[in-house]
């Protein structure tokens, strides 16, 4: 039996901002039981909901040293679905509206939770042989291990694992405060280790230290080794690239199901969406004051709005994208500059677009099911999900090939009757809306083909079933 242990800042169904909490809350689940113990820890933050917060048990708390602080650490323990889920507990750290706050206080509230889940091995009796590590959050927990722990044997075989979920994040501040703040020693802080331009660099220490680095695709383990991915970081990548890789991430197949969710209203299969899935499509018009019209093509954009999404190739041609033929259908929240355009061209576009600048699981759920085609013409993809979440509801992607969406939506080629979805090459507006406006021709006036590359999307396979192999593959070999 092998025991793994991930550390991560978010994951569902307690507390998510991103792909990252669907990771490591649904991954977990989908490893071999007999041979592979799996549990997860994250932070205990006030905002997880209550009913939640009322199943955890107390396990342990003692007192740790961070820098010169000496702070409170409680754990908490919760199985979920077969797996083992720690809460590292602290008010003072985890009481805030938000999950990150920004600055340095992320920065210290981070490095208290990549200590923390360290020192509390021991007291709950859990010796991992492998700490599986996810984005710069936790990058200091290998950081940690190998320059402070390294004096009990407690610690000495264990081997880590740093998995870049988005290179762009890492976790900078200025060398001193940081070294003040955490208590690293001072040898740690030079370019060859945790600095980066003249930063302490989280992230960078991560992959430094760990004894693997993967990433969530193949394609961008090969572009973070290039300039333009790198995020100034290309460099240590290439350098590290005999032990980097790509596993490309899957979705959770049990809640992610058109066939039982219940969160939609009317439930479809790969045989029976041509029949069905168009009245989830006028169940939405309806619930967002849109025209309820079942033959309107719907392109669905669930997403973080922060540049990463491709969002401003969308603002040059959202004139032409809302063509009386098309609705658009929104659900994000981020920059502002992105928000208030959705909230114009709903204004501009009444009954054809829809904004929805908040965050609802629910609501995910029903564009996904009730689009006609959903659109992701990110900058960078690490891998996404939301690209495999359409393909299950057999809604049809729009994809830039970058990242993961280059590996996970194969193009429509008409001549071989070949492809689950559109993509486009260059980061570019005018090619991202003949893409869109193909697609619509498809829709309109081949419907047996669209329901082909339909087909074709519900036959894939992204359950874990597949990376989780790989993982664990992984996990053998360290
Ligand atoms: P990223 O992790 O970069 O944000 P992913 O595609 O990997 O992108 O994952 C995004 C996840 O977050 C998807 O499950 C998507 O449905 C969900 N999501 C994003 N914004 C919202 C929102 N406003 N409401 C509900 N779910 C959202
Ligand atoms: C990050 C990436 C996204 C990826 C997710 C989960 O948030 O932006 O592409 O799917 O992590 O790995």
């Amino acid at each position: 039996m092998k025991n793994i242990l991930f550390v991560s800042s978010e994951a569902v169904p307690f507390i998510k901002t991103g792909g990252l909490a669907d990771v490591a809350g649904s991954l977990p689940k989908a490893f071999n039981k007999n041979e592979f113990d799996v549990r997860v820890i994250i932070p205990k933050y006030r905002i997880i909901p209550d009913h939640f917060k009322q199943q955890m048990q107390y396990r342990t708390h003692f007192y740790m040293d961070l820098g010169w602080q000496n702070q409170y650490v409680g754990i908490l323990e919760m199985q979920l679905d077969g797996v083992t889920f720690y809460f590292v507990d602290n008010e003072h750290y985890f009481s805030g509206d938000q999950a990150y706050e920004g600055g340095l206080w992320d920065l210290e509230k981070f490095a208290f939770f990549s200590k923390a889940a360290l020192s509390c091995l021991p007291a709950i009796g859990f010796h991992p042989d492998i700490i599986h590590c996810h984005d710069w959050q936790t990058g200091l927990v290998p950081v940690y291990l190998k320059n402070v722990f390294n004096n009990n044997d407690f610690y000495w075989n264990i081997k880590t694992i740093m998995t870049i979920h988005n290179l762009k994040f890492q976790g900078t501040w200025d060398p001193k405060t940081i070294m003040g703040m955490t208590g690293l020693p001072d040898y740690l802080f030079t370019p060859d280790k945790l600095e980066a331009y003249k930063d302490a660099n989280y992230l960078k220490g991560g992959i430094v230290y760990a004894d693997y680095v993967t990433t969530v695709s193949d394609t961008y383990a090969q572009e973070i080794q290039m300039p333009f991915y790198g995020e100034r970081l290309d460099g240590l990548m290439r350098a590290r690239n005999n032990c980097l890789m790509g596993i490309v991430n899957g979705i959770d197949y049990d809640e992610w199901n058109p066939e039982t969710d219940p969160m939609i209203p009317y439930h479809y299969n790969a045989i029976t969406f041509r029949k069905e899935k168009y009245k989830d499509k006028c169940a939405l018009q309806e619930e967002l004051g849109l025209e309820v019209n079942a033959d309107k093509f719907m392109i669905g954009l669930v997403s973080r709005l922060t540049d990463q999404k491709g969002l401003d190739l969308v603002d040059y041609v959202m004139d032409q994208i809302c063509a009386d033929d098309v609705q658009f259908v929104v659900l994000g929240t981020g920059e502002a500059k992105y928000e208030n355009m959705f909230r114009y061209f709903a204004w501009k576009y009444p009954g054809r677009v829809s904004a929805n600048i908040f965050y609802s699981n629910e609501r995910s759920h029903k564009i996904y099911a009730a689009c006609d085609a959903f659109l992701m013409p990110s900058l960078f993809e690490p891998c996404g999900l939301s690209q495999l979440m359409s393909l299950r509801y057999g809604t049809v992607p729009i994809v830039r090939e970058t990242g993961g969406l280059k590996d996970t939506v194969e193009p429509y080629n008409e001549y071989e009757s070949t492809g689950t979805g559109f993509s486009f090459a260059n980061y570019n507006a005018h090619e991202m809306l003949n893409t869109i406006n193909y697609a619509k021709h498809v829709f309109y006036n081949n419907k047996r083909e669209w329901h082909k590359i339909i087909d074709r999307g519900m036959a894939q396979d992204f359950s874990w079933n597949n990376s989780a192999r790989r993982y664990e593959d992984l996990y053998r070999m360290l």
